[in-house]
């Protein structure tokens, strides 16, 4: 089997829970609902398209019955309003299947014009006000890069290494790019324009939770190691960590309160989603089952990363391929006991929505 394989399937398994689904499009829905009170005209004229950006879109899965909504929202308001989507990801994002994903559900449907962007949504990526409305499904916990090396013992830094100064130093970072991406998205919206933000949070009640994942976490970088080493490649090891870092509410809406940012907080919230591997495992006991999902949901966001990243350190293209297929299709197996007994059984998440404000003065920010 090839890590092509691995990848194509990704979409049935990383699906996120039915529920969890539902709670993102409702606060989607509950933007659009407010921005055509505010302002119906950017549904009812047809001179321009309604544009909707998904930043970070992987394979697109998770964003078609997002888009399915967006749609009927707007075309029950005005059959005829034209509209417009851009996918966003990094460029090692495997774009065609992405379109492959998109046209499948929405090829056909009249007036809506599809275009991607693989670029880091750390950058500006669309002129000043060109677009109505961002969506970011678990993507904004993604830094730009990693800010300081740690000890890499599992995927993203946790409470005992940001409690270190290397730690203060990606909090440091992490604050940074989140301020980047909040000024960029600002530049970029309409006025009136909404973005809608979910992605995995951390808070201190989450602790015992968070050292669970991190148990797993890092369970995980001894296979991954072990791959590497099967090819003597093992001192790329410290390269591969993921520059992941999961921020806490005071991090997260701090910068809404800057009135340079001309973004106004719209609402805030966290709460736990059931993991839907764990929920099923629980009903069925099958454990071969559970473990191939969680290799398929790891493989999804990581693989193109560490595919990037090995052939960035002077790795062949074949032999960076073979290391992933053997991380995630054999040696990811040898963690279903660990997967078990850490029983992930909820994520915390966050979603905000934050509205670009009518008497901005954005563009003028330098
Ligand atoms: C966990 S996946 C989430 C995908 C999708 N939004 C969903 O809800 O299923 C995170 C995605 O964010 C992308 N990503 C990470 N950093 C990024 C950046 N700086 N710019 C654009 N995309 C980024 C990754 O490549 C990955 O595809």
């Amino acid at each position: 089997m090839t890590s092509v394989q691995m990848r194509s399937t990704y979409g049935e398994t990383a699906c996120r829970a039915k529920r969890a689904t539902e709670i993102f499009v409702a606060d989607v829905i509950k933007a659009l609902e407010e921005m055509y009170l505010d302002d119906p005209g950017k549904f009812l004229d047809n001179s321009r398209p309604f544009h909707v950006v998904d930043l970070g879109a992987a394979d697109g899965v998770n964003f078609v019955p997002i888009l399915k909504e967006i749609i009927q929202f707007c075309r029950e308001r005005n059959e005829n309003l034209p509209l417009k989507v851009t996918l966003n990801d990094t460029p090692w994002n495997d774009f065609s299947l992405l379109f492959q994903t998109l046209n499948k559900s929405f090829g056909k449907i009249k007036n809506l014009f599809i275009y991607g962007i693989g670029k880091s949504f750390y950058e500006q990526l669309f002129a000043n006000e060109d677009v109505d409305l961002f969506i970011a499904a678990t993507s904004v916990h993604w830094l730009p890069d990693i800010p300081v090396p740690v000890d890499f013992n599992c995927h993203a830094p946790y409470k005992n290494v940001l409690e270190s100064d290397k730690g203060k130093i990606w909090i440091s970072s992490a604050n940074q790019a989140w301020e980047t991406f909040l000024l960029n998205r600002s530049k970029e919206l309409r006025r009136g324009g909404r973005i809608v933000i979910w992605s995995p949070s951390y808070s201190e009640e989450s602790d015992i939770r968070f050292n669970r994942h991190h148990l797993v976490d890092s369970s995980f970088i001894k296979k991954l190691k072990s791959a590497l080493a099967a090819e003597k490649i093992e001192e790329l090891l410290p390269k591969m960590m993921l520059p992941i870092f999961y921020r806490n509410e005071a991090q997260l809406v701090g910068h809404f309160k800057d009135s340079k940012l001309g973004l106004k907080l719209q609402s805030y919230k966290e709460f736990e989603i059931p993991e839907p591997f764990f929920e099923e495992y629980k009903k069925t006991h099958n454990a071969e089952i559970y473990i191939s999902k969680w290799a398929k949901s790891y493989a999804s966001p990581t693989m193109n990363y560490y595919k990037a990243k090995l052939i960035e350190n002077g790795v062949s293209s074949v032999t960076a391929e073979k290391v992933l297929s053997d991380l995630y299709e054999n040696r990811f197996l040898e963690l279903k006991e660990d997967f078990i007994k850490w029983e992930i059984s909820s994520i915390r998440h966050f979603s905000l929505t934050g509205k670009k404000e009518y008497e901005s003065n954005m563009n003028g920010y330098k």
